[in-house]
């Protein structure tokens, strides 16, 4: 059998191969006058390369410090979430399943895919936003979330309206990042 072999060696040439990225481009809610907006934005500082024992030299990060309770959420598949605001400043990180973001005052929206691309920024707080942003979760899978809410906002860089990612999905081309900068 040839294949346990080939699969260390696929894996070791990734892991060989792996680059260290500048920084994380993050989809954020954030607020302007009073009303929520999209935006993309860069994580300042950037990646850096870790000691950490057991990821040595790998690329790290910082999300922030952590003001309370880590939350995992199961939302049910085609579930309407409404009108809200984010209920503090908060990473949410959506593993699974897909959320559909839109704004009261704005035609930009966001399609989050749980996965890899699926870490956002939620700040537009009742403090920050009048009427919050409305999410839906249109698809027929659950979606299971990680919520942590942030001491103070993270550095960042804005990169522009509108959001991060673009991909496939559902087996066909779609533009999953919509805004006003792209
Ligand atoms: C983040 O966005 C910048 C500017 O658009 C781009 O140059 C960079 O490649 C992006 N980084 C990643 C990891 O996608
Ligand atoms: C965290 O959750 C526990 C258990 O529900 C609760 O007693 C505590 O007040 C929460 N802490 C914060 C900061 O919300």
């Amino acid at each position: 059998m040839t294949v346990l072999p080939t699969i260390f060696s696929l894996l070791f040439a990734t892991t060989a191969t792996a680059t260290i990225p500048s920084t994380l481009n993050i989809t954020t809610i954030t607020a302007h006058n009073d009303q929520s907006a999209i935006e993309c934005w860069a994580l300042d500082p950037g990646f850096t390369t870790t000691d950490q024992a057991g990821v040595s030299g790998t690329a790290s990060i910082s999300l922030g410090p952590v003001a309370g309770n880590v939350t995992n959420i199961i939302v049910p598949g085609a579930f309407d979430g409404g009108s809200h605001n984010a209920p503090a400043l908060q990473w949410v990180i959506f593993l699974s399943g897909v959320a559909h973001v839109t704004l009261p005052h704005s035609d930009d929206e966001a399609w989050i895919v749980g996965g890899r691309n699926g870490a956002i920024l939620a700040l537009d707080t009742a403090d920050v936003s009048v009427d919050g942003h409305i999410t839906q979760y249109p698809t027929q899978e659950s979606t299971v979330a990680v919520e942590v809410p942030l001491v103070q906002v993270p550095g960042h860089r804005v990169l522009h309206g509108g959001l991060v990612w673009r991909g496939r999905w559902g087996g066909k081309y779609s533009v999953l990042v919509l805004g006003g900068g792209l």
